[in-house]
């Protein structure tokens, strides 16, 4: 039997790390494939064979026939979403459908999520979150709710399903036209559609935190797949410009049933640079021509919105304060290539507020809002390095700079991207 050997791989600053890559690699060494948290807000990029896939929901494992794919309680599922996603990439990843597995405790998104959300956006003007109106937050707070909530596992009841969604229809409905003056749902019409997702989706839905424990007790090695990123976790992030689920490792637990004591490794995944998306503050942000060339270079634009990405210097301060909280056993770089060719090159090593230096990341919005980053200059390189695989042959500028950061964040650099490609990647022990 294989060493079991079960791996974590998680964003550590605002999402859009490139983990879908991460996660392709690494699967081929994993039985199990395990998304945790968030739902279709996420969108994973993975390049094989001159083909690119984008993914929003399923793990990115999927294209191993060896693979079972789990999504997790933790999610929020668009089963319309989900269903697209599928018949999309059913070709490549063969037999998919017989072994992605939809954890019956995962909770639903229904036309009422993105329709409150973008009402609620919409009103809310320059204070928005600037969220991507995928309907997750309002799932997430129906979740908490609880008697607002539809869970996958009742797709397999619909006798009971039907009139909770006419209840819930009802009920929505009133805040939609009397609070917003907008039109109401048609809640037939709704459940025509759900409906027919659900006896679609059925055979896939399963009690998966037991299906896990069978798979742990069998020998099977684990890679869970988190989606955005530490930044935006729900409490650990920088709230309230944050998503709605434990994007920080955090989220494994309650988005799985397995306890964190089963995860072996924690890779935290970091790009060369920082980007965020939406709102919130953002330290290291480049608000000029700089900015604007890393994010050409880089391709910054959202995978799953097509939002033109915030773009900065690396923050390793911020990101020091993730690698502490998930206990990172070791860091990945992604995108370090796209840093090729810049006329300067800068690292944040901490902030001050009001001239004195912090000693933690804040955790107060109004501070990290205020902060200013202590910026350290290195010297850029301006090699073209995607088609290098091994770390002694980068330019001497760019090894000064992985050093770096690994001095900064206190982990080890494991794995350096330098392309979308999956063979774009320089392994060190
Ligand atoms: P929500 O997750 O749609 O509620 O959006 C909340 C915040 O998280 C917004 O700033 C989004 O832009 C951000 N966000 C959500 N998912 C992702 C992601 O996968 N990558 C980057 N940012 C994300």
């Amino acid at each position: 039997m294989k060493a079991p050997t079960n791996t974590c791989i998680v964003g550590l600053t605002w999402g859009d790390e490139a983990k879908g890559k991460i996660v392709d690699i690494l699967a081929a060494e994993h039985d199990v494939c395990i998304r945790y948290n968030g739902g279709n807000n996420a969108g994973h990029t993975v390049a094989f064979e001159g083909d690119t896939y984008k993914l929003h929901l399923v793990p990115s494992g999927l294209f191993y026939p060896g693979v079972t794919c789990v999504i997790g309680g933790g999610l929020v599922v668009d089963p319309q979403v989900l269903l697209e996603e599928i018949t999309t990439h059913e070709g490549k990843a063969v037999g998919l459908r017989q072994r992605l597995l939809v954890s019956s405790r995962a909770h639903t998104i229904w036309p009422w999520h993105k329709k409150i959300e973008a009402l609620s956006e919409k009103h809310l003007g320059k204070g928005k979150i600037g969220t991507t109106l995928r309907g997750i937050g309002p799932a997430y707070a129906d979740k908490a709710n609880r008697v607002t909530a539809i869970r996958m596992g009742e797709f397999l009841r619909p006798d009971h399903l039907r009139p909770k969604v006419e209840r819930i229809v009802q009920q929505k409905n009133a805040v939609f036209t009397k609070v917003f003056d907008a039109d109401p749902l048609d809640a037939a019409a709704v459940w025509d559609e759900y409906a027919a997702y659900g006896r679609e989706l059925a055979p896939m839905i399963a009690d998966t935190t037991a299906w896990l424990h069978g798979a742990i007790e069998g020998g099977k090695r684990l890679l869970f797949e988190g989606a955005q990123g530490t930044l935006l976790d729900i409490d650990h992030g920088t709230y309230p410009y944050v998503t709605s689920s434990n994007a920080s490792v955090a989220g494994v637990w309650p988005g799985t049933g397995v306890s964190p004591r089963h995860i072996h490794e924690i890779l935290g995944v970091v790009k060369a640079y920082t980007t965020r998306v939406g709102e919130g503050p953002f330290p290291t942000e480049l608000k000029d021509a700089l900015g604007d060339q890393i994010r050409e270079q880089g391709h910054e634009y959202g995978t799953t919105t097509g939002r033109p990405r915030r773009c900065g210097w690396l923050d390793t301060f911020a990101i020091r304060y993730a690698a502490r909280l998930n206990h990172v056993d070791a860091i990945v770089i992604t995108l370090l290539d796209v840093l090729g060719g810049l006329a300067e090159l800068k690292i944040c090593t901490g902030y001050t507020v009001g001239g004195k230096p912090l000693k933690e990341f804040p955790d107060d919005p109004t501070a990290l809002q205020q902060a200013q980053p202590i910026l350290e200059s290195l010297t850029p390189w301006p090699e073209d390095i995607s088609g290098i695989r091994a770390f002694d042959d980068l330019p001497s500028a760019a090894k000064a700079y992985v050093n770096r950061v690994t001095e900064l964040v206190g982990a080890p650099v494991r794995i350096i991207s330098v392309g979308p490609d999956r063979a774009q990647t320089i392994f060190r022990s």
